[in-house]
Formats: C-alpha cells, structure tokens, sequence
C-alpha cells in the first residue's frame, strides 16, 4: 500500500527539532544507534525489553509494526538522531504511544516533553485521533510525569487496561481537546509537512 509519510518540525529552545516517520533506507541506517539505545541497560529495563536486540531485530521489529499498521517516527535534535516513538494499535480513533530519548545523558533535560508533543500534534491531527494511551512501570517516573504534561492521566478503564503487559503496569490518557487546550501555543508553532509517499 502507498501512503504519504510526515514530517513534523519545531524550532523550540534553541533547537531544530524533526519527528519524522522514516523511509525503509533510513531504519536500516539508523538501526545501529537505536539497537545500541535499546540495550542500554536503564532504557531496557524501562521498555521491558527481556534480550539484547541487534541492527536486524531492530529493523525487523520496524517491519512487524509496520506491517500491523503502526505508525513508527524518529526524532531528531539539530539533525542528530535522538531516539524514536510510535503510534501503534490504532483502531476507532485510539492508539497506543510509546516514546524513547536514546541518550541517557539527553534525558531529563526537556526532549522527552517536546517530542512528545510534536507526535501527539501529528497524531490528533493528520492520523485522526480522538484519545491516545500510554503503558508504563509503576517506577518509571519520568515517563509518567512527560505524559502527565502532555495532559494524560489515570485511566483504569477496560479499554485503557487493554494494552498492558502486567497487573502493576500503570495506564495513561488524554484526548485530543485536552491535549489542545494545554498545548496551544506549542501548537501554533509546530510545522506538519506532508512527504512523498512510500510504499508500506
Ligand atoms: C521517559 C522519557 C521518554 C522521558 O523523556 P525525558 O526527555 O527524559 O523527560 P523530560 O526531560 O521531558 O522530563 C519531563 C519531566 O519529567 C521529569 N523526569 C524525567 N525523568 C525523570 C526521572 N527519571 N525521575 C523523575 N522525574 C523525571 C523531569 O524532571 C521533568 O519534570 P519537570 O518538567 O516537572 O521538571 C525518557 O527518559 C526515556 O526515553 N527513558 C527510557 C525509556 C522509557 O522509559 N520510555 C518510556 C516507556 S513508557
């Protein structure tokens, strides 16, 4: 199937900052980094990854998702990778976000948030979005406080429920105008470009 890919821009802090969903070239060549910020061991206890993953797996989880419909972006920070963030199970206008600041040494210092808000600003626009959901380890402060900016919050529903791995895991939402009103002025200066199609 051909479908357009995006490209979302904002110049914040200082910064140039691009959360762009990747050409197949483009995985393969940034499969190494991300493979390395996988295995970190911080990052991996994070994303409760059980296995070191190598280049191929990264590349070949890109693939699965993608084939499963997610919708898979890389974020850039003055055109130097900085890690990678997805839209995946997406069905009636619901998604679940995941979201991952490579560097250790880049964590803690804004990315996260700001990232975050520029796929959100993809995902309630051009994806047609209406509540986003998040999973996350009880211990795993920093994601929930970024997603508690974001305008998310507890949500125990059934529905919410549904994409956690474990009883403890905790589970977020927002929805779109919640996510709009608290972000109005990031909203007004991030740019969403439309890119030459790509073949899924
Ligand atoms: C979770 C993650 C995406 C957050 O991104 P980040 O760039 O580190 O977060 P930010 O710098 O935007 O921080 C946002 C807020 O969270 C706080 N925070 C960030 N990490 C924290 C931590 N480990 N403990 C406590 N608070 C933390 C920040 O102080 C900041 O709070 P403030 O704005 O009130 O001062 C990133 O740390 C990461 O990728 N971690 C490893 C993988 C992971 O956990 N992914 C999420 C899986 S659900």
């Amino acid at each position: 199937m051909s479908a357009p890919r995006f490209r979302i821009e904002w110049s914040s802090a200082g910064e140039e900052l691009v959360v762009e969903e990747p050409t197949w070239d483009e995985v393969a060549r940034v499969a190494p980094l991300l493979a390395a910020a996988y295995n970190d061991p911080h990052n991996r206890a994070m994303l409760t990854h059980d296995e070191d993953m190598t280049a191929a797996d990264v590349v070949q989880s890109y693939t699965e998702m993608a084939e499963a419909g997610a919708r898979q972006l890389l974020l850039y920070r003055d055109a130097v990778l900085a890690g990678d963030a997805d839209f995946r199970s997406l069905e009636a206008g619901r998604a679940e976000f995941a979201l991952l600041v490579a560097a250790r040494s880049a964590q803690k210092r804004g990315l996260g948030t700001r990232f975050a808000i520029m796929a959100h600003a993809f995902g309630f626009s051009s994806l047609g979005l209406e509540r986003s959901y998040v999973t996350m380890l009880a211990a795993n402060l920093g994601s929930r406080r970024v997603f508690e900016k974001l305008g998310y919050t507890l949500d125990d529903s059934p529905q919410a429920r549904r994409y956690t791995d474990d009883k403890d895991d905790l589970s977020m939402s927002v929805d779109r105008a919640t996510f709009e009103r608290t972000h109005a002025v990031a909203l007004a200066e991030i740019r969403i470009r439309e890119l030459a199609a790509i073949i899924r």
